[in-house]
């Protein structure tokens, strides 16, 4: 387990948003007052903290309600980052940003013609020499691992499973709520298409980017089908 795990300054080890800004900050290598786009910034996790230390942050999501929780959050830790509504196939910066990231498996929602149109607006939302940073689930991995997870919550008890659709590329999540007091069962499924590292690099380099790394985990071990996640750092040109 502690492999998995980077280490903080302290010596101790980082997990979670910790460790994926530890991450972010070392992969992206940029100054201080950079600017970046948090596109599909959710609750702003990433955004207000890389705002903490210091970038011009945007945060960007279709959902009004986590816009709000995110800018109230900012407001009340006093962290200057703006969150802006916007569906990312409407993306019209352009030149703007030293770099964009999209964290946490949040690309796929689309067609495949619409999916590779956000990219081409990636590409234009960035400066000349500007990064990407993508973070994916790993398709491979998860056609190796079929996976449900369950857990207890104090709202009941969650079974979520997945698989992969191999004929189109798609990841069918299921979640199922069971409450322990009244038994109702509510489900819930959501698909995402899920792309093979050979497709996603070859629709990064079809709009322009030069592939720099691909990792595996946020402690940056390489890429391979025995990983979780899938991490591309892409440059513009
Ligand atoms: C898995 S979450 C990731 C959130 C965030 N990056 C994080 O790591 O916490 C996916 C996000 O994508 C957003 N989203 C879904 N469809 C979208 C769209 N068409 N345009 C912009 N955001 C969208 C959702 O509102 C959600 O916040």
């Amino acid at each position: 387990m502690m492999d998995q795990m980077a280490m903080g300054d302290s010596g101790s080890p980082l997990l979670g948003t910790d460790q994926e800004i530890e991450f972010i900050l070392d992969a992206l290598n940029l100054p201080l007052g950079s600017a970046i786009l948090d596109l599909h910034c959710g609750y702003g996790r990433h955004s207000i903290e890389l705002a903490k230390r210091g970038f011009r942050v945007i945060g960007v999501d279709s959902t009004a309600s986590f816009l709000e929780i995110a800018r109230q959050k900012a407001t009340e830790m006093g962290v200057n980052a703006s969150f802006e509504q916007c569906d990312m196939r409407e993306l019209s910066y352009s030149q703007a940003f030293d770099a964009v990231i999209n964290m946490f498996a949040a690309f796929g929602f689309f067609s495949d013609a619409e999916n590779e149109q956000v990219i081409e607006r990636i590409y234009s939302a960035l400066k000349p020499g500007g990064r990407f940073l993508i973070d994916l689930l790993n398709r491979d991995w998860m056609l190796k691992n079929n996976l449900t997870r369950y857990w207890r919550h104090p709202s009941g008890d969650y079974v979520l499973s997945y698989k992969v659709e191999l004929v189109s590329g798609r990841a069918v999540m299921r979640r199922e709520l069971l409450n322990q007091l009244t038994g109702a069962k509510t489900k819930f499924e959501f698909i995402l298409r899920v792309y093979s590292l050979a497709e996603l690099t070859d629709m990064l380099r079809r709009q322009g980017f030069l592939i720099q790394a691909e990792y595996g985990a946020f402690d940056r071990r390489p890429y391979s089908s025995d990983e979780p996640r899938m991490i591309i750092m892409a440059q513009k040109k």
